[in-house]
């Protein structure tokens, strides 16, 4: 009994701390502070049950601890960790059962692109990033290029088969090198989409900001290619560069606006969400609600999944969000731990239909730390079919 209590007290200890660091990195607090939280959280994950192992081995009196022996205080600690575990238990349970997401995912298609496979080496730009990619089994140059087709109620026919290609968190950091990033480009002008669309978390770092225009400037658009920024594009401290390189490479910014595009004749109307980390969600009463009396086709796109209920609320049919890296390591059994969400793991990755809404949920391109495991870096084309 007493090893089932320390049992449940361990894993409940890492539940309760994952919930919360979770929790934090989908607000909208300091960068620098956040920073701060992690090194202490990191300790009070790891290294307070390792101290306390440690401790606990080192007392010489009695090695065997008994209930009565380790104190009100454990008592009480034990005590929440395991009602932790066991309601983590139940939520884990309840997500794997909604795996299968939605009956609106009507089909997939898959393939592989290993860019290390094809370049002949890593391509990576610094050795502790070289380091991490090295790891058995890192899938960090996996590019995952899927097809997937949705099922939209009442889609117009003038729009069945429009595409979509979602990239997301691309992360120009430099510890992945330029031509892994050119290679993505090259993917999404191979898979040839009516729109390209952005998610945000583009740029890290202001050594890569040429890219946004060298890189980024290169893809080819058909109807279109448009961006949200996201949490991590604040870290050069110059949104105003950015939105601007990418506008001048042709890709419209939504921070905050909505662009109407006509496809065969119906209108599809696109809007930005970035919210917690700008203050920046498109005003939608300005939105027009019919054009040559068609209603537009609503289309959102916010970095964040947590938006999810704002797109519900104003009645968009189909929301882009990336942000969650599909939890970047997903545990067999288990799935993804880390999801920095309000809602946990719960839209770490996906296609998610919430009436009216149907959010695709991208993993990513890349990272600040270059480790994917069981969870390849993604990019989705997305098709839409009417719903009969
Ligand atoms: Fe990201």
């Amino acid at each position: 009994m007493w090893y089932l209590f320390a049992l449940f007290t361990v894993f409940g200890h890492w539940a309760i701390s994952i919930w919360a660091v979770n929790r934090l990195h989908s607000t909208a607090l300091p960068y620098r502070f956040m920073k701060a939280i992690d090194k202490v959280w990191y300790a009070y994950l790891f290294l307070l049950p390792i101290g306390v192992v440690l401790w606990l081995v080192r007392r010489p009196d009695h090695p065997l601890l008994t209930w009565e022996r380790i104190g009100p205080y454990a008592q009480v600690y034990g005590a929440v960790c395991s009602v932790g575990a066991v309601y983590t238990f139940f939520v884990w349970w309840r997500y794997l059962a909604d795996l299968s997401t939605t009956d609106r995912l009507l089909s997939t298609e898959q393939r592989i692109i290993d860019v290390e496979n094809e370049l002949g080496h890593k391509p990576t730009g610094t050795v502790f990033s070289t380091l991490l990619a090295s790891i058995p089994t890192n899938q960090v140059f996996q590019i995952d290029v899927t097809t997937k087709v949705l099922a939209i109620a009442d889609l117009p026919a003038e729009l069945d088969g429009t595409t979509f290609t979602h990239i997301s968190d691309l992360h120009y950091t430099g510890r992945m090198s330029r031509e892994f990033h050119e290679r993505v480009v090259s993917l999404v002008n191979e898979l040839n989409s009516d729109f390209v669309v952005i998610t945000g978390d583009i740029i890290d770092k202001r050594k890569c900001f040429s890219w946004l225009t060298e890189v980024l400037g290169k893809i080819e658009k058909q109807r279109g290619a448009l961006f949200v920024l996201g949490n991590h594009d604040l870290r050069i401290r110059d949104e105003i560069g950015i939105r601007d390189a990418l506008t001048r490479s042709n890709i419209t910014d939504l921070g905050g606006r909505w662009e109407c595009i006509d496809v065969n004749g119906w209108p599809i109307l696109f809007a930005g969400n970035e919210l917690p980390w700008f203050p920046r969600a498109t005003n939608m009463g300005e939105c027009p609600q019919e054009i040559n009396g068609k209603p537009p086709f609503r289309c959102l796109l916010s970095h964040s999944p947590d938006q999810i209920g704002w797109a519900r609320h104003n009645k968009f049919e189909l929301m882009f969000a990336g942000h969650t890296h599909g939890g970047q390591i997903r545990f067999p059994g288990i799935g993804p731990v880390f999801s920095p969400s309000r809602y946990g793991v719960k839209y770490a990755s996906g296609t998610f239909y919430e009436t009216p809404t149907l959010m695709h949920v991208s993993r990513g391109l890349s990272g600040c730390r270059l480790l994917r495991f069981n969870c390849r870096p993604e990019m989705t084309q997305i098709v839409l079919r009417r719903d009969s």
